[in-house]
């Protein structure tokens, strides 16, 4: 027996319609049980009264990162986001991530971020390393991992303002792949050099450190102080220091090869 409670009824505010249309928001009152999430009251929706709404999620434990939406105008995990946190008495508004095409009422297209993804150079060990080069320091394991929690659900693209302005959303990798190049470039084993990448084809400069990523990161990744910040260092060091621009410069004309990076 169902030990939930049913206590009260909230007011969802959804989004309805495709790229067809301007779509609206479609008001429905749902009943609420002790400890339901948004992700909840969308399924006794979809249930109920709307057996035609697009919603995207998978785990319902906050690990796929399928099932981000934008709820009273802010990027959040639809079902970590519990309705007892929203402001009472006001409507619950919940729309898709704006910063990506609709597909259709919460569900946006985000295979933009798939495109990004394959341009990132791979990870690239040495080939010839002996096996005790590959026992490192517990504080550099612990720096890579960081990175590893992210669970692709884009919600830090879908807030940052430089993806949100469509202009210059194309120049620019965006949070979620910064820190992807940052365990790749702060991993001890690899040998790529992906400076150039980073300030080019990335953008890296288009980042103004508001940290409105970090905020919304359901992984608690600190994207800009940890991610961000030392891959920006490591790209001002090798185009805005004059030294290592002019050892840049010998280094790709053949003359020489630069001074070894400092991974510090
Ligand atoms: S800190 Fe940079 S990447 Fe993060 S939201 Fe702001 S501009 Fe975007
Ligand atoms: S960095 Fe955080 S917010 Fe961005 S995609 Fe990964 S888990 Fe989501
Ligand atoms: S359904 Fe998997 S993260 Fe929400």
């Amino acid at each position: 027996m169902s030990t939930a409670r049913t206590f009260a009824f909230r007011f969802l505010q959804v989004f309805r319609g495709g790229p067809e249309d301007e779509g609206e928001y479609v008001e429905y009152s749902v009943p609420v049980e002790e400890g339901m999430v948004v992700l909840d009251a969308l399924h006794w929706i979809q249930a109920h009264e709307a057996p035609d709404l697009a919603v995207r999620w998978n785990c319902k434990a906050a690990k796929c990162g399928s099932c981000g939406a934008e709820v009273n105008g802010r990027p959040t995990l639809t079902c970590k986001t519990r309705l007892s946190d929203l402001p009472a008495g006001e409507p619950i508004r919940v729309e898709p991530m704006r910063t990506f095409p609709l597909i259709r009422d919460l569900v946006a297209d985000v295979s933009w971020n798939y495109d990004v993804n394959r341009r990132i150079q791979p990870f690239t060990p040495p080939e010839d390393a002996p096996e005790e080069a590959w026992r490192w320091q517990q504080e550099d394991i612990e720096r890579v991992q960081e990175f590893r929690k992210c669970i692709e659900c884009f919600l830090c693209q879908d807030v940052c303002h430089v993806l949100r302005n469509h202009e210059t959303k194309d120049p620019f990798m965006g949070p979620r792949f910064l820190v992807r190049v940052a365990g790749l470039e702060l991993h001890p084993m690899d040998r790529a050099d992906r400076r150039r990448d980073l300030k080019d084809d990335g953008g890296i400069g288009y980042c103004n450190i508001t940290k409105c990523c970090t905020e919304v990161c359901p992984e608690h990744i600190k994207i800009t102080d940890n991610a961000i910040i030392p891959l920006k260092e490591r790209v001002a060091d090798a185009y805005y220091d004059p030294v290592q621009a002019f050892w840049r410069r010998v280094a790709e004309s053949g003359a020489a090869k630069p001074p070894p990076r400092d991974d510090g």
